[in-house]
């Protein structure tokens, strides 16, 4: 975000008719529109933010088959022709930004490398022998076992080398969609909160200001869906991850994407900076990730970067600075793979896709190619794979567990407030506080103005927590996220916080 500038885009002012709807210019939105606009389809995109406001302008942005989660375990929940379907799908999400970025010359830094994937806390050596021989099932015949990743500083020990993955500048890459999207007729707008989706012929889709865009087909690409309110949400739990951003000179780490084997892991990677950052080109910046906990359940996030730049400084000795430090949201669904496709139920108009764990950068590019085709009534050989209805009974055993640690968060009903009285936050901070029967969520701006809304999440009345770091009310639940005066940041809510007297009336 600090590295480039996003285009400027209109409200929406007046109802509008087309023939798809895309909610959410992430990556996943934008791919969509792009391939429908090629394909001579009528888009409009909205977005609640600018473009690339959500996760995708958070991402690390490592392009790679090298999946969050090991092949042998996709296998298990999958099959083996799943694991393949996998691999496929994302090295070809890979080839498309590549071949997207060249056909639209879009300057996006994007960049052919190799991956490291290396063992780290207590995992053994035969979780890469296994990974290995998995991955050459799933058809990545090239990944080879290397006594260790190529950095003469430090012994990763053994690591699996990912030929040919890659990485490129996500927001850069969203500007080059943009301007190929309004070029092919589609539009765009930013700012714009969808309140309401409904299905139907025609399906649609009505803004905070009451407007109402008209339809064939709504793409729901808000990472989190939010027209869906039971479902999707117990197949999927949403994780904070934190990443730094250390200065190092240039040349000094060899570039390639690495990561290593515990949950949560490590995720490492070089970035450019330009004149603005580093005036006389000396520099690049190493970016690391990890540290990721459950949304809402932990507000230790000083601790957590504090802990990524130990690991880093041990391992990286030619660490400078750390200029960078950011947190983002990564939805990680019980059976490893994303969700793109019809939204469960009786919709037939209403498509969706997340569940992209950290691998969203594919995902996302996975469905701009699925849901085109599916919209254009194509068969598409991914679609059993990532269909968002599918039950995977191998699965159940992480499904009850999340789902028990969601059902638990509801004993905060009965509990205590974080501080017994308003008195007691600090300019700049919030608290839950107990009045009566009610939680009420205050919030306590520089000039000690008081903000109270009510702790009740908007989605399935969960009691939201202060994230003191990010200055944000975040549900423990399924990952809603809400600022400082009660505004929705992250789904799957979809109204802001309430006012206080609303919840009395409940
Ligand atoms: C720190 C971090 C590191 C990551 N690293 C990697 C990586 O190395 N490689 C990788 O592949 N993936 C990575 N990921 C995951 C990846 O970034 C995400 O999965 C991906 O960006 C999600 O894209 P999206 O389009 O689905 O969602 P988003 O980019 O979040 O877009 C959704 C959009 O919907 C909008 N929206 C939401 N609700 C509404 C509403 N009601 N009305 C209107 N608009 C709305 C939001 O404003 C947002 O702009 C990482 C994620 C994080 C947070
Ligand atoms: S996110 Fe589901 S209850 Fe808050």
């Amino acid at each position: 975000m600090d590295t480039t500038d996003v285009p400027q885009l209109p409200r929406v002012s007046q109802d509008m008719r087309t023939n798809v709807c895309i909610v959410g210019a992430g990556i996943a939105g934008m791919t969509t529109a792009y391939q429908l606009a090629r394909a001579g389809r009528a888009v409009i995109v909205i977005d609640d933010g600018p473009v690339g406001g959500g996760e995708t302008g958070r991402t690390t942005a490592h392009l790679t088959a090298a999946l969050d989660d090991r092949y042998y375990d996709i296998a298990k929940l999958h099959g083996e022709g799943g694991a393949r379907l996998a691999a496929e799908s994302h090295a070809a999400a890979i080839d498309r930004i590549e071949s997207i970025a060249s056909l639209e010359d879009i300057d996006c830094d994007f960049e052919r490398l190799d991956g490291y994937l290396f063992l780290g806390g207590d995992s053994q050596k035969k979780e890469l022998d296994k990974e290995l021989k998995a991955a050459h099932r799933a058809g990545l015949s090239a990944v080879e076992l290397l006594e260790r990743a190529p950095l003469d500083f430090w012994d990763t020990g053994p690591a699996l080398r990912f030929p040919r993955q890659a990485q490129f500048h996500p927001l850069k890459y969203l500007n080059g969609l943009a301007r190929a999207i309004i070029r092919d007729g589609g539009q765009l707008f930013a700012f714009t909160h969808a309140d309401k989706i409904e299905d139907g012929e025609p399906a649609k889709v009505t803004t905070s200001s009451g407007h109402v865009i008209t339809a064939d087909h709504v793409v729901v690409a808000t990472n989190t869906p939010v027209n869906d309110w039971v479902i999707l949400h117990t197949k999927q739990s949403a994780y904070r991850t934190f990443v730094i951003g250390a200065r190092v000179p240039r040349g000094s780490v060899p570039r390639a994407l690495y990561w290593d084997t515990p949950d949560p892991y490590h995720y490492i990677r070089l970035h450019e900076v330009d004149s603005r950052l580093d005036p006389d080109g000396s520099d690049e910046i190493l970016i690391v990730g990890g540290e990721d906990h459950k949304t809402g359940q932990e507000d230790d996030a000083e601790a957590r970067f504090k802990c990524l730049e130990d690991w880093t400084r041990e391992r990286f000795p030619m660490v400078q600075s750390v200029d960078f430090k950011w947190s983002g949201q990564i939805m990680e669904p019980v059976d490893y793979m994303g969700f793109i496709g019809k939204n469960p139920g009786t919709d037939e108009h209403i498509y969706i896709a997340t569940g992209d764990s950290g691998n969203g950068m594919t995902h996302g590019t996975i469905a701009g190619i699925l849901l085109t085709d599916l919209i254009l009534g194509r068969k598409n050989p991914w679609q059993g794979l990532y269909d968002p209805s599918r039950i995977t009974l191998r699965a159940t055993g992480d499904f009850l567990k999340e789902n028990l640690n969601v059902a638990g968060q509801y004993a905060d009903w009965a509990t205590k407030g974080d501080v017994d009285s308003i008195d007691d936050i600090a300019p700049g901070s919030g608290a839950v506080v107990r009045r009566g029967m009610k939680k009420l969520a205050v919030f306590r701006d520089e000039q000690s103005n008081i903000h109270v809304r009510s702790a009740v999440c908007t989605h399935l009345y969960c009691i939201v927590d202060w994230n003191s770091i990010e200055r944000t009310w975040d549900c423990p639940c399924h990952g809603s996220r809400f600022d400082p005066y009660g505004k929705v940041v992250n789904g799957p809510a979809i109204t802001p916080l309430e006012e206080p007297e609303k919840q009395e009336s409940q």
